[in-house]
């Protein structure tokens, strides 16, 4: 049994030692760090986290604090303080600087899990996550070791029981196959309950405030169903582009790194039917039951509900900015896929005939991640023959960043004597109720993981089950690679609204 969210979560986590396979990669210095730092500052980890950075180059132990603490200082202290206005408090990293160590070795040799044991029986604390942070091509054979030199035997020291977790990043698999290969391997040295495979948007605020939502109050339920609810749009746009990242991305591509994970994770969100208890089991069953209800498209249904999109250069405030085709690292004639919109269908009880419209891209006009749930018109055309005849749908917007909060988007009456309508909004925004922390969206996953819960993490078959919902177009697209451009600074390909306007829909106004 998972444990539950339920609990006070103002506890310090268990002293734990953690493993940072991976220390001089970007994920660590970006994000890692920066949560643990934020963790350490909000009184949720204690003195008796260790922290060991793994990785083959060489660097002493000071050294390597030291050069996490320049990064943190000078490049992620948005991170860390927004905008800068809270510095790094030296007595605060001063005291994590002197737990933070490093283990020199390679991830494929036995002597470097002996070196780990050693660490373990050094820091006094038993309690170990294996955090891999590194390529993945690494994920297997990094457990195969941690499995194979027995790091992973959980047991009782001193009458006190202690645990040992792997913490996975994405991308876990390429497609369903190695994805079901990779549970597997990791199956054969450790068991399921052992195994936090991360999705760092269930550490955003606002994701996990759907599920608050939605199911602590009681007005959400009864209009959340097919004969409320017209169809809903996901949207995860980004302005950047692949940046350094070109390799990864040229074998990835927009589909693989959003869709199977971050974007059936919202869809889950919003569809998912209520947890009988807010714990990991109950939670993640009913993720993977409605993941596992999307319709499965033959080779021709795919690609007729799916576009697939590639920022091309453009000159944007009189700055030219690069097309993907002139990235570093990609290739000139590539047909990578650097925006997707699909429609997908849920096929169960609560959703039949509600059509998911899924749409993410780069180097799009504006950041904007959020979700738009329409609903259907009213039943009866109450004001036929006057100017309102046709009014606009209602629409509930869900914003999961840059500024979080939801609104309902409702028709009012324009003051004046003719009948008129005008769309306002009825809002709530975090930032007028909550006093947010700076954070990485890492700080809740992290802690999560010490303290033993599940919950936002995920289990095999979410993850196999998002593999096989996006299989079909990963083949039919294979069988016919073409890519629809776009130019940098806009909201992807013309064909994406014609995906919509074929249903007699359209896209929601980015930003
Ligand atoms: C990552 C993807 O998982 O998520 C990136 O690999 C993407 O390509 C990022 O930019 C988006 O995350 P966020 O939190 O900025 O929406």
């Amino acid at each position: 049994m998972g444990s539950s969210r339920s609990k006070q979560k103002a506890k310090v986590a268990p002293s734990t030692t953690l493993f940072l396979f991976g220390a001089h990669g970007d994920l660590v210095k970006r994000l890692l760090m920066p949560a643990l730092y934020n963790l350490t500052r909000d009184g949720l980890i204690g003195d008796d986290l260790h922290i060991v950075g793994v990785d083959h180059n060489a660097i002493s132990d000071a050294d390597f604090a030291r050069k996490l603490e320049d990064f943190i200082r000078q490049e992620a202290a948005g991170k860390v303080a927004e905008g800068g206005k809270e510095p790094l408090d030296p007595a605060l990293w001063g005291g994590l600087a002197k737990r933070i160590t490093y283990i020199q070795g390679d991830f494929l040799d036995d002597s470097t899990y002996a070196d780990i044991a050693t660490k373990i029986e050094s820091t006094g604390t038993r309690n170990a996550v294996f955090y891999m942070a590194t390529a993945p091509r690494f994920f297997s054979e990094v457990a195969k070791r941690l499995g194979s030199s027995g790091l992973m035997v959980e047991g009782e020291d001193e009458g006190q029981e202690y645990f040992r977790r792997v913490v996975i990043e994405k991308p876990f698999g390429h497609d369903l196959p190695s994805a079901v290969a990779l549970n597997t391997c990791l199956l054969k040295v450790m068991s399921e309950k052992q195994i936090y495979r991360i999705d760092h948007y269930l550490g955003k605020e606002t994701v996990q405030n759907i599920l608050v939502s939605r199911f602590s109050n009681g007005l959400f339920e009864s209009f959340w169903n097919n004969h409320y609810i017209d169809h809903v749009q996901i949207t995860a746009a980004e302005t950047v582009g692949v940046e350094t990242r070109g390799s990864f991305y040229e074998t990835t591509g927009a589909l693989r790194d959003m869709v199977p994970n971050h974007l059936f994770q919202l869809l889950a969100m919003v569809a998912m039917e209520p947890p009988a208890a807010f714990g990991a089991d109950a939670v993640r069953g009913e993720k993977a039951k409605v993941i596992g209800a999307i319709r499965p498209w033959s080779e021709m249904e795919a690609l007729a509900n799916s576009v697939r999109g590639q920022y091309a250069e453009n000159t944007l405030g009189g700055k030219s900015v690069a097309g993907y085709r002139e990235e570093d690292r990609v290739a000139p004639d590539s047909t990578t896929e650097t925006y997707v919109a699909l429609k997908v269908m849920v096929d169960n009880w609560r959703w039949v005939g509600v059509p998911f419209y899924l749409r993410t891209g780069k180097r799009m006009s504006v950041r904007d991640t959020e979700i738009a749930i329409y609903f259907k018109p009213a039943p009866y055309a109450q004001f036929r023959d006057t100017d309102v005849d046709h009014v606009a749908p209602n629409f509930l917007r869900i914003q999961i960043q840059p500024d979080e909060g939801m609104w309902f988007d409702l028709q009012a009456k324009k003051p004046g004597p003719t009948l008129d309508t005008q769309s306002i909004e009825l809002g709530f925004a975090y930032k007028d109720f909550f006093e947010m922390q700076p954070s990485t969206g890492y700080e809740t996953l992290i802690y999560d993981c010490m303290a033993g819960d599940q919950t936002l993490f995920q289990r095999a078959d979410n993850i196999e089950n998002g593999w096989r919902a996006v299989q079909p177009f990963i083949d039919a697209w294979a069988k016919h690679p073409s890519v629809e451009m776009y130019k940098a600074g806009e909201d992807g390909p013309a064909a994406a609204n014609e995906l919509l306007a074929l249903d007699g829909r359209r896209w929601q106004q980015l930003g």
